[in-house]
């Protein structure tokens, strides 16, 4: 009894969990807008159906306790002319209400299929135990953009998501603009995305992928064309130089010490491919893929000691003298 009525008080609770920048009720791209609509379509039909078939049984009890008749004599006297009506109007019925719902699935499939035929923008995902690698593809490699846990979108614009993973199956899920797709070591799969409404959504990995699989995110920012230009010709610059001593000590520990064996920070000597890409770390809204916001403090806490913010994460734990931390911090916020 108390465990219902927690579940009773616990409901508002998660229903208001649906809302905003991670709902896949939000309809924010074409492809999630064509979702709620078949969601829609199949409430209705099937809440009709519920309803008839409750009104139905409503009436059969209804009758059965007015008559004196027993259930034999009214199979054979009374109901045996129903029978008929009945059968073909059920019949018909399921006929009419699977047809209906199986033709608009196909059609949303169809327009889904549509939406993205021509994509102005491909993008490559990888997945990794636990961040996402971004990167904007151009023919022309000087113009290509790699950032993570992080997408920009134009408006308006279809884009081709190349999915891969390089340790386990993840998900890739922007609950607001599409459905999901898996990302499968070893083979390529892909997503067509056509943002509807500007906007910040939250991507989320949707396939359970070891023990910091919750701490996967995707910050999603859905702009303008020009805000999405501005956004691009920004990320194509290298790193800004350090102004002051302690942000140039900063830069020295990165490119001598652990952390440029795997990060990337364009312009600088640290050229590390197997973490998340640095170069504009400090224009991101959140980090470690989601796992708290970016600010100063949590910037201390995330160097100081992943381990114990994020465990298992493949950051270790260095041992940072204070004045090591510091000079880094100042560096990695000047990286906008
Ligand atoms: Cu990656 Cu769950």
């Amino acid at each position: 009894m108390t465990a219902r009525i927690w579940i009773l008080a616990l409901f508002p609770v998660m229903l208001a969990g649906c809302n905003g920048f991670q709902n896949a009720m939000g309809g924010d791209g074409a492809e999630s807008a064509n979702f709620v609509s078949l969601f829609k379509l199949f409430m209705v039909v099937c809440t009709v159906m519920y309803f008839i078939i409750v009104a139905a049984m409503a009436v059969a009890i209804w009758r059965r306790r007015k008559s004196a008749l027993t259930v034999d004599d009214r199979r054979h006297h009374e109901t045996s002319h129903l029978v008929t009506p009945v059968l073909f109007g059920w019949t018909g019925l399921i006929v009419v209400g699977l047809t209906a719902l199986t033709v608009a699935s196909f059609l949303t499939d169809r327009s889904n299929a549509a939406s993205a035929m021509k994509p102005a923008l491909h993008l490559t995902v990888t997945a990794n135990q636990w961040w996402w690698d971004v990167r904007y593809e151009q023919p022309d490699v000087s113009t290509t953009v790699r950032t993570a846990n992080e997408l920009h979108l134009p408006v308006d614009t279809p884009v081709h998501v190349t999915l891969k993973s390089t340790d386990v199956i993840h998900s890739f899920w922007i609950p607001n603009l599409a459905g999901k797709q898996d990302l499968i070591p070893g083979r390529m799969t892909d997503v067509q995305l056509l943002p509807r409404k500007t906007g910040l959504y939250r991507g989320q990995c949707a396939e359970f992928c070891g023990i910091q699989h919750t701490q996967m995110a995707l910050d999603v920012t859905v702009e303008s064309k020009t805000d999405f230009e501005r956004w691009y010709s920004s990320q194509l610059a290298t790193a800004k130089p350090p102004a002051t001593p302690l942000q140039l000590a900063g830069l020295r520990y990165f490119t001598t010490r652990e952390c440029s064996a795997c990060h990337n920070i364009g312009g600088t000597p640290a050229g590390g491919q197997v973490a998340p890409d640095l170069t504009h770390f400090a224009s991101r809204r959140s980090i470690a893929a989601g796992a708290m916001p970016m600010n100063k403090g949590n910037l201390y806490g995330w160097i100081a000691d992943p381990q114990s913010l994020k465990p298992g994460s493949h950051m270790p734990t260095v041992g940072l003298e204070p004045s090591e931390l510091h000079a880094l911090v100042a560096y990695l916020e000047t990286l906008k």
